[in-house]
Parts: C-alpha cells; structure tokens; sequence
C-alpha cells in the first residue's frame, strides 16, 4: 500500500496526487513554504491529509528555524502558522492541526523542563516535540478511520453497492479513509460491497484518485459520471451513498466536495440512506450552520480544461466553487471514530465531544 504522506529524515513525502493515475511518483519538501504550496496545489487534498499536512509543515517550519531565542521561535510560529493557514480555506481538519501545534508548542515553553535551561536547550527540546507531535497526528488519523470503519461497517448490507463522491479514501487521509474506510470495513467483515465512483468533475479525484486506490486494493468499483448518479439510483442500483466531509457545522450541515449536495438530493428522492464518515475534526463546533462555512473558489481554468486540454471557448466565463454544503435533514447519519451521529444534530454531535465516562 502506498504511504499518502510521511515523515522522514530528508523532509515530508508525499505522493503527488496530481500525478494519478498516471504516474505513482513521491515528493519530498525540505521547508514549510513547499508543503503550503503542496497543500494549495492540491499535490495533498483531503481534509484529514491537509490536516497531517499542516501539521508536518508547522513541524518542519519551526525545526528549520535559525532563530536562538525563544521570543524569535515564536514569532516565526506565526509566520508559519500564518503561511499554512492561507492555503486553502474550506477544510477545517487544516486550522485544527495549526490549532494543536500551536497548543502544544506553548504548553511546551510554558512547562518547567528540567535540565533544558537556555534558550538553545529549549529551542531544541520544542523543535523535537513538535516533530514528534506531527508524526501523532498521522498516527491517530489512521487509528480514527479504522474506528469509523468498524461503527459504519455495520450499515451496510452484504450485496449492496455504495455510491460515493470525491475521494475520501486512503489518498485524503493519513491512511485507511473515511469513506472508503467504512468500505473497507465491511468487506474485511466478509460482506460483499461494489462502488460506484462519482468521477467529480472538475478536478477528477473520483475518476483518478478513488478508482486508482480501490482498483489497486482489489475493490470493485465502477467509474460512473456525476450526471449518472440519478439514473442509477432510480433504477435500483444504489443501496447508500458515503462520502467525506471538509467541514461539519454544529447543526450538521456538511460541507464536502462540489456536486455532494445533488447527491445528497438524489438519495433522499430515492430513498436511499446518505451517510457522512468524518473524524470529530472535521466537526466544527464554533460555526452554527454550512451558511458560514467559507467555501472555496477555485480558478475556472480547472473547470475549463481537462488534464490542461482546453474544452471551452477560451473567453467563456466559468465558475469553481470548489465545495457545496448539505443540509443536514439530508444526513441520515454521520459516522465518526466514537460512534454514530444522528438528527437532532444539535444534541448528538456535541454528545460525541463529551469526556468518555467509566
Ligand atoms: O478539494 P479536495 O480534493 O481536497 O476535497 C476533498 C473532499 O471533498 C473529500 O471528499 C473530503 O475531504 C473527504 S474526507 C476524506
């Protein structure tokens, strides 16, 4: 199985994901300024990845950092903090991990740290355990879909085929997927589980990135395009749709790729369960409902070409709005690593953040 993104000695590897299907080829950034232009490139996309992404960037910012003194340390956080946190704006997993670096960061200077006295000590022990705070994120990322994908193997039936959008697979995560993480779930139980792949004009990443994941995982899955989704759930074909999300508000609208709120219309036409796989860092709590969530706006270019080959007149105008919110009457759960969410998303979703008790 490919690594999405790792740590190493050399920097932060990646696969370039605006290179599948046709080439499998890794990059490696040695600064910050390169994994903020990996993340707003779309070399990594993906809520949870961009989220890893960012963490590793704050990371190899702060470790390349020459400054000798804490109080130039910290304003040079900013400035990573700053540069990572302007790459794209919809997927909120990114200002999560800035979030928690920056928490870790302090609470690491604030602490007595016995035998680390000078600035350069100090200096030194916080570099490392922001480096080793990173690498966590990764880790737990990967834990938190396989967690999803136990509680969400469960609503699916053995025989069904399942209709998802974008990629929410192994390539948009640390590892393993929201989405296609409870696929894989289900079928590590023994069910048998077909996907139809919405091909999500205009970037592609149904057509290149979750056929080429589920196709090298031996999954069966059919490329369909987005204007096909309604015909075939009329005709019976569909048993649930599950996709990833960017960004949940506290009412549970979810805001995830372009063309997910057609889907999400479709099923509910059809009949058919739309489920949403996202980590409780994707839920964010502070924003009421999708109406503020901010959504991308991508250049038309991307709508107006394909793979750089032009395929509209060059003067037409076009739009990108890179996202779209559904309305959560239109979720018939939200599946998350401590268990299902369901209406009244008010109670349930903050019932999930709630301290486990013995
Ligand atoms: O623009 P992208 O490719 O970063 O958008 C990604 C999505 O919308 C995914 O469906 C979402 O992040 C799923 S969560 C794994």
């Amino acid at each position: 199985m490919f690594k999405t993104i790792e740590w190493t000695d050399e920097g932060v590897r990646m696969i370039d994901q605006t290179r599948l299907p046709v080439k499998e080829i890794y990059r490696t950034y040695q600064d910050y300024q390169g994994v903020a232009e990996a993340i707003r490139s779309m070399v990594i996309r993906g809520a949870p990845a961009i989220g890893v992404a960012a963490a590793m960037g704050v990371a190899l910012g702060v470790k390349n950092s020459p400054a000798t003194r804490v109080a130039g340390l910290r304003a040079e956080f900013d400035t990573i903090a700053e540069a990572i946190s302007r790459t794209r704006p919809t997927a909120v997993n990114l200002f999560w991990a800035v979030k928690r670096m920056r928490a870790v960061f302090e609470e690491w200077l604030a602490r007595p740290q016995p035998g680390l006295d000078s600035d350069q000590e100090r200096i030194a022990g916080v570099k490392a355990r922001l480096v080793e705070e990173a690498q966590r994120i990764l880790a737990e990322d990967i834990a938190v879909n396989e967690a999803m994908g136990r509680h969400g193997a469960a609503l699916l039936d053995g025989g069904s085929t399942v209709l998802t959008h974008c990629n929410a697979g192994a390539l948009a995560t640390g590892g393993y997927g929201t989405a296609l993480g409870v696929i894989r779930a289900a079928i590590a139980q023994g069910k048998q589980i077909r996907v139809f792949a919405d091909e999500t004009r205009p970037f592609l990443q149904g057509a290149r990135l979750t056929a080429w994941e589920l196709a090298k995982d031996g999954i069966p899955v059919t490329l369909i395009t987005d204007s096909m989704a309604g015909h075939f759930m009329k005709e019976g074909k569909v048993q649930a749709a599950i996709v990833g999300a960017d960004r949940i508000a506290a009412n549970g609208d979810v805001a995830n790729k372009i063309g997910t709120y057609t889907v999400a219309v479709l099923a509910h036409e059809n009949h058919i369960p739309f489920y949403v796989a996202a980590p409780l860092s994707t839920i964010d709590m502070s924003v009421a409902s999708g109406d503020q969530i901010p959504i991308e706006e991508r250049s038309p270019e991307e709508v107006k070409q394909v793979a750089g080959v032009p395929i509209a007149p060059a003067a037409v105008e076009a739009r990108h709005p890179a996202f779209d919110v559904t309305p959560h009457r239109y979720v018939t759960a939200i599946i998350t690593e401590r268990g299902l969410a369901r209406a009244p998303y008010e109670a349930s979703l903050p019932a999930l953040f709630a301290p486990a008790t013995a």
